[in-house]
């Protein structure tokens, strides 16, 4: 059997709540199969597999995370820690030798994706950060209106995302953004990866102003980028405000809009574009599960050891911008992005 008609395997490296997402994934992957997941709350595996596959049979549950980590029968990793734990399990994961989904955003510091990267490429497995959203086709679709001309330069961008957190895991609000807490790392990362995608130069400064709790997590930010050349990044994100997931580009002929990023499996797409000379188009898409377009991506990239469309590259990147913004909201003063 070649490596193209074979199945990933997979494990699950915690019950986190976002399996909800992607265990079906995983499970429903053309090129993948689910073997095992992992938890270290007894009984939470078992409960985790019984509540998003039910029916999946032959999935081995773990009572420890080092468990799923030393099965033999798992060639890959998806890992949805919580946020200030993805570095410390990302490196175990490659440790032994585990291909790695890690859930964004990868780490806090860039100089964890460096040690990370370095890990992968000695142990030689394929390691990607998991900004599902890249993988539905609407972006493509607006990709392919810069790349033919018709938006023109682009010249700015605005991403906004947010929803009313009500029953998350305390984790997310009950720390700053030192310890993986508050919007920036939970849904800003968002924002600027969208920002990033269009504007292809690297961002020199943003000004950002946040909103805290009492923890000290940023639970609304907004701020500006400066990708140079007069082309500006606009962002704002916030756990206080109704649900947005969106963006809109303006080039030098015209602009397209994406209304919603985070699709669920089933929604319609719908973008909007137009241009000076008199376009003005709403198109809508195909349903797709960009979850499930994530793991088949990933799991050929394992399979047949390509590299993955998020780069490591791309993950520092972004990692640098979310902490130089993190930085600007603290200090009150636009901050290089370094
Ligand atoms: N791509 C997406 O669409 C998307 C969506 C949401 C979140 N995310 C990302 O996915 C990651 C997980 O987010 P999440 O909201 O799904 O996390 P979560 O449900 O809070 O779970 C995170 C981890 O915390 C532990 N945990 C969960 N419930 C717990 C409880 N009641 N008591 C103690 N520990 C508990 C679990 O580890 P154990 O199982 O080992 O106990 C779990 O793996 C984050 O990095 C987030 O940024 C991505």
């Amino acid at each position: 059997m070649t490596d193209h008609a074979r199945k990933l395997r997979w494990g699950i490296l915690g019950a986190a709540r976002v399996n909800e997402r992607l265990l079906p994934a995983i499970a429903g992957a053309a090129n993948s199969g689910l073997v095992a997941i992992a938890s270290r709350r007894p009984g939470a595996a078992a409960a985790t597999l019984a509540r998003y596959a039910p029916g999946l049979e032959g999935v081995k549950t773990h009572d420890s995370l080092e468990a799923l980590l030393d099965d033999e029968d798992v060639e890959a990793v998806y890992l949805p820690l919580a946020n200030q734990e993805h570095a410390e399990w990302a490196l175990k994961a490659i440790a032994a030798g585990k291909h790695l989904l890690c859930e964004k955003p990868m780490a806090l510091r860039v100089a964890d994706i460096e040690a990370i990267e370095a890990a992968a490429q000695e142990r030689g497995v394929t390691v990607m950060e998991g900004f599902m959203y890249r993988f539905h086709p609407q972006h493509a679709r607006i990709l392919r209106l810069i790349e033919d001309g018709t938006l023109g330069e682009i010249r700015s961008v605005r991403a906004t995302y947010s929803f009313t957190m009500r029953q998350a895991r305390l984790y997310r609000v009950d720390r700053g953004p030192d310890q993986g807490g508050g919007a920036m790392w939970d849904i800003g990362c968002y924002a600027i990866h969208s920002l990033r995608m269009f504007i292809d130069a690297p961002p020199l400064a943003v000004a950002a102003l946040a909103h805290y709790n009492g923890h000290g997590a940023d639970t609304s930010m907004s701020g500006v980028v400066d990708f140079g050349g007069g082309r500006h990044g606009h962002f704002d994100f916030s756990f206080e405000r109704a649900r947005r997931s969106e963006y809109e580009i303006i080039g030098s002929k015209g602009g397209a809009k994406c209304h919603t990023v985070w699709q669920l499996p089933g929604d319609v797409p719908v973008l909007s574009w137009w241009t000076e000379d008199g376009w003005e188009c709403v198109e809508r898409l195909p349903p797709a599960d960009h979850f499930r377009l994530e793991v088949e991506h990933f799991a050929a990239c394992a399979l047949e050891g390509k590299p993955p469309a998020l780069s490591l590259e791309d993950a520092k990147a972004n990692c640098r911008l979310a902490a130089a913004a993190i930085r600007s909201a603290a200090s009150g003063r636009a901050e290089d992005v370094v």
